[in-house]
């Protein structure tokens, strides 16, 4: 983009810093379509989620080229454990080769992993495994990779509520003191800033229950290809797009400010 215009801000829970930048500092990606890429070409839904995991890739590869901080993938949400037993078993195989193969070239990359959501109900294993993919590469100060498994915007809510509703008995907190700060600093993303940028492809246009308290200002992308077909080009190009975008935060009279200039 030719050095476009972007906003200057100043609300209180807003990273204004990150909304001046063309590149966003967090993109959150909604892999969607596995399953339609696969139908179109007769294949099992298997391989869609397959060739998933390969666009996935293609992504971190990207994300890390263009020097994006942090890039959130849904993998896997607290709805999916209602897919066929087969479908489950075959996201869990995936997620579990996905670490056993690509951890080591992600530590090399100094991307550090993070993962969100609820670890409670998982089988030993697969905690273990998520576990050991953010211990190996916590030190790592490049990428970070947040593996949103096992997530639900409305049950982080909700956890969130009840830590506080606890606090409030327990006489730490007092009522008048909950902000939305206090909300924020209960998530599993209480370390990590909001979305700038929010992709999802195969052509549906909405959350999912995916990060809804932390969308509040996120700009969102919707792009008619299945994910399978999510390469760099169309990363670069969602990228480019958001660059043009106008963030105004809730404000009337948008503050410009020249990237090049800093005016
Ligand atoms: C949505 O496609 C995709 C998912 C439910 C899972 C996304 C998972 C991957 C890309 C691979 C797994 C990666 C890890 C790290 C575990 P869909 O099945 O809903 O597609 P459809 O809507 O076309 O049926």
């Amino acid at each position: 983009m030719a050095d476009g215009d972007f906003l200057a801000l100043g609300g209180p829970s807003v990273d204004g810093e990150a909304a001046l930048r063309p590149v966003p500092r967090h993109v959150a990606l909604i892999m969607d379509g596995n399953g339609r890429w696969a139908a179109k070409r007769g294949l099992p839904r298997f391989e869609g989620h397959r060739r998933g995991v390969e666009a996935l890739r293609r992504a971190v590869r990207a994300a890390i080229e263009m020097e994006i901080e942090y890039l959130t993938v849904y993998s896997f949400s607290v709805e999916n454990w209602s897919r066929p037993r087969e479908e489950v078993q075959s996201l869990m195989g995936l997620l579990h080769r996905f670490i056993r193969n690509d951890l080591a070239e992600l530590d090399a990359n100094n991307v550090r992993v993070q993962v969100i959501g609820a670890r409670d109900d998982l089988v030993a294993e697969v905690a273990a495994l998520l576990r050991e993919a953010e211990q190996m590469t916590e030190e790592n100060t490049g990428l970070t990779l947040v593996v949103a498994f096992n997530y639900g915007a409305r049950q982080e809510i909700a956890a969130a509520a009840r830590a506080i509703a606890e606090a409030v008995v327990a006489g730490r907190l007092s009522p008048d003191e909950i902000d939305a700060d206090t909300i924020s600093a209960r998530l599993h993303t209480a370390d990590i800033p909001d979305p700038d940028l929010i992709i999802r492809t195969s052509g549906e246009q909405r959350l999912s229950n995916f990060l809804l308290w932390q969308a509040a200002y996120a700009e969102f992308s919707f792009l008619p290809i299945n994910w399978p077909d999510f390469d760099e080009a169309a990363f670069r190009s969602a990228i480019d797009d958001y660059a043009h975008r106008d963030r105004r935060f809730g404000r009337v009279e948008p503050v410009t400010c020249n990237a090049k200039t800093g005016s």
